[in-house]
């Protein structure tokens, strides 16, 4: 709560000397806390540069918003009548009296060295410290490191020139950190149980069977594509996945090879995480052209993500499914940047992009309020309403191709930020009054935005990275990447009918389970953790009979989901 305390001051001190213009603080919510394993390093010279990153105020948004609903709805007759990045420009670039205002702003303070993007919606500008922290008053930056990287970071809030506020969403660069390492490698004691047909982990032929894909269900469109992005200044070699794909990719036809990176993709040891989603987007998605977007925005006072949702809007011709395994708790984040980051990604519905994120690996999570009461604690965006969320489960039997019951960890819950959407109101509805075993009501927001939506396979993976095979690699950063292989596919028969690509998959998936179907395999065993107190006993949701907010709506059957979103 400090920080809050520290506007407070500011903004205190600004209604004292009433004859100066006080600052509007776009981002008062926004932790400024430094996460565990990151301290101030060396002194940050004013001439130290700086690279901010404007978010502009666009136009149209509530249009958007019908047009992804419409183009997304399989029952409206503009379905799949999706824009250019050029179409969209039009619709949500900022008002030319935006544009002038920060421009003639930024000019006024000597910040010139400006990159735009081709929607025009954001702007990059490097500085350096001393001007950075007078354009922003109340800003202070400082190195910080955390052993082996440094981040440029603002110890305390920024604030903007009444002036100019009103055209700026947020400002980033200045808080939030990079994300740290998050798979989990869980050994799994039950090693008895060796009968015939076992299995030692999970592998693309373990994956193929249990989501019921044949040899020939591999990419076959030379226009199709996905991607993976990666933030955590991890790299994937490609020897790694030659050799993984020599391992465990004898059994149906596949690539070799990555067709595009798009940023910086360093030397050094390969990281498990990148390793993994890359070699099974392609074991799932096989034979589609991957893309991987690897560590955009490496300056010391970027944001990774925030940069490459920049990328998405300055490439005209992207991949149609993209899989991200980045997350951070709500409320850690300020209301201003997640809603602006949901615009983002109704931007990339209304092009036909799949966005797809894990649900997070610490179950319903949990966040200490006050000394004897907690909530639940929603990860963002997982809890977008404008993505596909992915939880995760395990075999019932850790060592066959038996059905899947809730991995403890899968990430679910309620947004406490967006509304609930109206294409999930009746499957949830319908969970609180079917379910028997639900939490108590003051740990979450049954208004909210509930996810995920689907899950897949999350435990017990087999990774190949710097050359060796490694075992148990767990979470929702595996189930994703599998779950988007499977739509590509879906995609690439799709596209070769002369249809338009999944785009934003939710009102189509939600609409599917109106009727009773086969498309996914419904997950009803187990439950996902949550805080260790009295009251909830570390039990979070429960999985239940059709959708719930631990396993969505459950895993693929590629076939009958094939079908139906045919
Ligand atoms: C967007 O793309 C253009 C053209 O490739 C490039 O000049 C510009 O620097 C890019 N913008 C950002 C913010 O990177
Ligand atoms: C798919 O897999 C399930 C279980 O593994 C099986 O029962 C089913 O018959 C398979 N085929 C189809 C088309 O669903
Ligand atoms: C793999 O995809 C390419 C197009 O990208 C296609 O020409 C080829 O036939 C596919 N391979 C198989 C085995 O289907
Ligand atoms: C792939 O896309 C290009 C450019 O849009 C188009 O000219 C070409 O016909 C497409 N190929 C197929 C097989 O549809
Ligand atoms: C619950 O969600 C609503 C709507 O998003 C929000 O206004 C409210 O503050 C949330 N409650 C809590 C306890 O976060
Ligand atoms: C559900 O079944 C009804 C009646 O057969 C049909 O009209 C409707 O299109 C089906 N909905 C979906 C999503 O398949």
């Amino acid at each position: 709560m400090e920080h809050r305390s520290r506007i407070w001051f500011l903004v205190g001190l600004c209604l004292h000397l009433k004859n100066i213009d006080c600052g509007v603080f776009p981002e008062p919510e926004q932790s400024l806390s430094v996460p565990p394993g990151w301290a101030p390093a060396e002194h940050l010279t004013s001439s130290d540069s700086i690279v901010l990153t404007f978010a502009l105020k666009q136009q149209n948004v509530k249009k958007l918003e019908e047009l992804v609903t419409r183009v997304s709805d399989p029952d409206s007759p503009d379905y799949g009548h999706f824009l250019s990045l050029e179409e969209l420009r039009v619709l949500v670039q900022p008002s030319e009296e935006t544009l002038r205002t920060v421009r003639t702003w930024l000019e006024k303070h000597g910040v010139v060295d400006c990159d735009g993007i081709l929607t025009r919606d954001f702007l990059q500008c490097r500085t350096d410290a001393r001007t950075a922290e007078e354009l922003l008053p109340g800003a202070r930056f400082i190195r910080y490191s955390n052993g082996d990287k440094s981040v440029v970071r603002s110890a305390s809030p920024y604030s903007l020139d009444p002036e100019v506020a009103p055209h700026i969403d947020f400002v980033g660069g200045l808080h939030r950190f990079p994300q740290e390492q998050k798979l989990l490698r869980r050994e799994n004691g039950k090693r008895e149980r060796m009968s015939a047909g076992f299995h030692l982990g999970v592998t693309p032929s373990v994956l193929r069977q249990r989501y019921n894909l044949s040899t020939s269900d591999v990419g076959t469109h030379p226009n199709n594509s996905q991607a993976c992005a990666q933030f955590l200044e991890q790299y994937f070699h490609p020897a790694d996945l030659s050799e993984f794909m020599s391992l465990f990719g004898r059994s149906f036809d596949h690539r070799l090879e990555v067709d595009h990176v798009v940023g910086q993709q360093g030397g050094g040891r390969a990281g498990l995480e990148a390793s993994l989603d890359v070699e099974y987007i392609m074991s799932t998605g096989a034979n589609i052209s991957t893309w991987v977007f690897s560590n955009p925005g490496r300056h010391e006072s970027q944001e990774p993500f925030l940069d490459w949702m920049l990328l998405l809007s300055n490439l005209s011709s992207l991949p149609w499914v993209h899989t991200i395994s980045y997350g951070d708790d709500e409320d850690s984040l300020s209301v201003a940047f997640m809603q602006r980051i949901n615009v983002e990604f109704m931007k990339a519905g209304a092009r036909g992009l799949t966005i797809l994120f894990a649900s997070g690996d610490d179950g319903a999570g949990c966040r200490q309020v006050s000394k004897d009461k907690n909530v639940f604690r929603p990860s963002f965006p997982a809890s977008s309403p404008y993505v596909t969320t992915v939880g995760g489960t395990s075999f019932k039997n850790p060592f066959q191709v038996t059905y899947e019951v809730t991995d403890y960890i899968s990430g679910g819950g309620f947004s406490n930020v967006f509304l609930m959407p109206d294409y999930q109101a009746s499957a949830v509805s319908k969970y609180f009054t079917s379910s028997v075993k639900i939490p108590p009501e003051s740990y979450y927001n049954r208004s909210g935005r509930a996810y995920p939506d689907v899950a897949a396979l999350s435990d017990n993976y087999w990774v190949v990275t710097n050359r060796v095979p490694i075992p148990w690699v767990s979470g929702t950063s595996a189930s994703t990447p599998v779950f988007g292989g499977i739509l590509s596919l879906i995609n690439d028969q799709r596209i070769k009918r002369g249809r338009s690509p999944l785009g934003f998959l939710n009102p189509a998936l939600y609409r599917l389970h109106e009727n009773a179907t086969a498309a996914l395999f419904d997950v009803t065993e187990g439950c996902h953790l949550s805080c260790f107190d009295d009251l909830v006993q570390a039990q979070g949701f429960c999985a239940a009979p059709s959708w719930d907010p631990v396993t969505g709506w459950g895993t693929p059957n590629y076939p009958e989901l094939l079908k139906s979103l045919l």
